[in-house]
């Protein structure tokens, strides 16, 4: 059975949550927020439990796990820092960002289990934001595997109902701390190329990166599913809903033309729509699904998991995704719903 722990939303009460540190230790799998998504955590050096964390997700075996830690000053005991570049880049870049949503590929150490790295030589380390996330590790007193907590190709959980609706029993522990902040996950740079290469754009800007190494690069691509996963998370499926969902791009008029052009073509079939706020509510057809994400990359960020669990609830033909595009972390939503829309997209030219 699946012991939930409610934590308050001030969390005030984080001491409730010592049964699922002290269990987390002993090999058992905890759910738990993090500033971007909720996480599914086992002890990293304990490779029975982060097998676990495979099969609860149905995830294969050959995708990497982050490495959850308390604080930036552990990095060396899970990271081979003696390169003194790549050390100053890490101070560099930790002091920045860290406590936060940025996830740094390094070599590994020997003593991190093969099966948390899926045999490579390197690791994803993150130091999480979110106070429920940042007890947890403090309790738990060892560093943590965690992915998102979603079964594998959802959509990452937001909430834990998300949680729980796609791991239901197969989760040990499941601490309920409200919508996490973020809402997409964190930005995944690896440090082990030159130049630095973002692999997965996330919840630290690209801009704000190159603040600080200005020579981060990052080439959008995507690789098929039958090809070896070169770059883990790339296959376009990865975070697919059930129901065909097809963005469209365009000028705001033309974004307007071009959805009505696909209303008018689906007589009789039930549409979901996400859009900003400023599109939505030009649409306002009371036989379409809206659902408004707001109109800043924050509240789009926050809202959008969310509903594209709802949508792909309601029984719908189709989804559209409109004119969801931009710099920052607009950058990462676009990302996320291509993936999710499998490269469908429809402009006007
Ligand atoms: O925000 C987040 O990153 C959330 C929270 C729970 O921390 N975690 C998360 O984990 O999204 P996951 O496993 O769903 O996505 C981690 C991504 C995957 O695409 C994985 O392939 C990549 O990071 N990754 C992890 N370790 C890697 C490594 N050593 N080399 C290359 N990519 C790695
Ligand atoms: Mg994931």
């Amino acid at each position: 059975m699946t012991r939930v722990i409610v934590v308050s939303s001030d969390f005030s009460n984080l001491h409730i949550i010592l049964p699922a540190a002290d269990a987390l230790r002993h090999g058992e799998l905890v759910a738990f927020p993090t500033e971007t998504v909720y996480g599914l955590g086992a002890n990293a050096l304990d490779s029975a439990a982060v097998a676990k964390i495979f099969i609860a997700k149905g995830r294969p075996a050959t995708d990497p796990l982050i490495v959850h830690l308390n604080n930036a000053q552990q990095v060396s005991k899970i990271a081979r820092l003696e390169d003194p570049l790549l050390a100053e880049q890490v101070q560099m870049l930790a002091s920045n960002f860290w406590p936060g949503p940025l996830t740094l590929v390094l070599p590994k150490q020997p003593t991190i289990p093969s099966n948390v790295t899926a045999g490579r030589d390197t690791v994803g380390v993150r130091v999480p934001a979110h106070p429920i996330a940042q007890a947890l590790l403090r309790y738990a007193r060892v560093p943590v595997a965690a992915p998102s907590a979603n079964r594998f190709s959802h959509p990452s959980p937001t909430q834990a109902l998300h949680v729980y609706t796609d791991l239901g029993e197969r989760i040990e522990w499941l601490i309920d701390g409200g919508p996490t902040f973020i809402g997409i996950e964190s930005t995944v740079l690896d440090m082990t190329q030159s130049p630095p290469t973002v692999l997965r754009p996330g919840g630290v800007t690209i801009e704000a990166l190159r603040q600080i190494i200005p020579s981060i690069t990052y080439t959008p691509r995507v690789i098929q599913d039958d090809e070896a996963a070169a770059g883990p998370g790339m296959s376009l499926k990865h975070y697919a809903p059930k129901t065909p969902l097809y963005l469209i791009e365009g000028k705001d008029e033309e974004v307007i033309k071009l959805i009505k052009r696909e209303i008018a073509q689906r007589v009789g079939q039930r549409i979901g729509i996400l859009a900003p706020d400023s599109i939505a509510s030009i649409l306002d057809d009371p036989t379409l699904f809206i659902l408004a994400l707001g109109n800043t990359p924050e509240s789009i960020a926050a809202r959008l998991y969310t509903a594209i669990r709802d949508l792909d609830a309601a029984a719908l033909d189709v989804i559209f995704a409109l004119h969801i595009k931009g710099e920052g972390v607009l950058i990462a939503i676009r990302d996320r719903l291509f993936r999710a829309a499998e490269g469908k997209i429809i402009t006007s030219h």
